[in-house]
């Protein structure tokens, strides 16, 4: 078995990587893959989700790990031999220790909030990968829609020539309540717009990936 790897990254900090990284593993979990998450982000913040989840379910339902910038590569290798998928997150910067977990990368996934400074760190992370000549899927984040920010926002984006994916994730409490459970939004509100919004988007990255 050869999982996919999906790597999440963007300079801008907060701009919702570790978020995606976790309801995403949580979908294609409940889709019936075999999931394995890696925390490259000092910060551990997806760490601590993954803790909360263990307590208090018992058993997460998914691999974590957590690697060093240097030992991406290696962890990666191993955590794909045994699962379909594995959901790299990463710390908000775009440096040449980024570049091992953008290297190993099927597909970059790079969240973008909602706003210009967001957009205008976006360049970084994408001339990184494609100096390491990874696909890349901009993701609209944290959007109001029906503003005339979000509006202007998605064609910014569209500007930029690269791959944007069509689902737009809204500015939703769903998000930081069930972070801060240790779920993922599919979990609770199935039907709630947020989870809507993260199936359409795995379903993208699926498309995306051949997953
Ligand atoms: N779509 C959303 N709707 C509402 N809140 C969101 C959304 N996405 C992220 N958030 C919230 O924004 C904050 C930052 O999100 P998150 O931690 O996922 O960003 P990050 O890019 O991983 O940050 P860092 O760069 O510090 O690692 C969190 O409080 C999270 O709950
Ligand atoms: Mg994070």
């Amino acid at each position: 078995m050869a999982g996919t790897t999906l790597t999440i990254a963007q300079q801008k900090g907060g701009s919702g990587k570790t978020t995606l990284a976790v309801n995403l593993a949580v979908y294609f979990l409940q889709a019936g893959r075999s999931v394995a998450v890696l925390d490259t982000d000092p910060q551990g913040s997806l760490g601590r989700w993954f803790m909360t989840r263990r307590e208090r379910q018992g058993d997460a339902g998914l691999e974590f790990s957590t690697a060093s910038a240097w030992g991406v590569s290696y962890e990666v290798e191993k955590l794909r031999k045994v699962h379909d998928v594995v959901i790299v997150d990463t710390p908000p910067k775009a440096d040449a220790d980024l570049r091992p977990a953008l290297r190993e990368a099927d597909l970059v996934v790079v969240p973008v909030a909602a706003s210009h400074v967001d957009l205008w760190a976006t360049s970084g992370v994408l001339e990184l990968a494609e100096r390491e000549s990874r696909p890349t899927l901009l993701v609209l984040n944290r959007a109001r829609a029906g503003t005339k920010l979000a509006d202007m926002m998605t064609q910014e984006l569209q500007d930029l020539d690269v791959p944007t994916a069509q689902t737009v994730i809204g500015n939703r409490v769903a998000f930081a309540e069930t972070l801060g459970d240790g779920l993922g939004v599919v979990e609770r509100a199935k039907s709630g717009p947020a989870a809507v919004e993260v199936v359409a988007l795995a379903k993208e990255i699926d498309e995306a990936t051949g997953l």
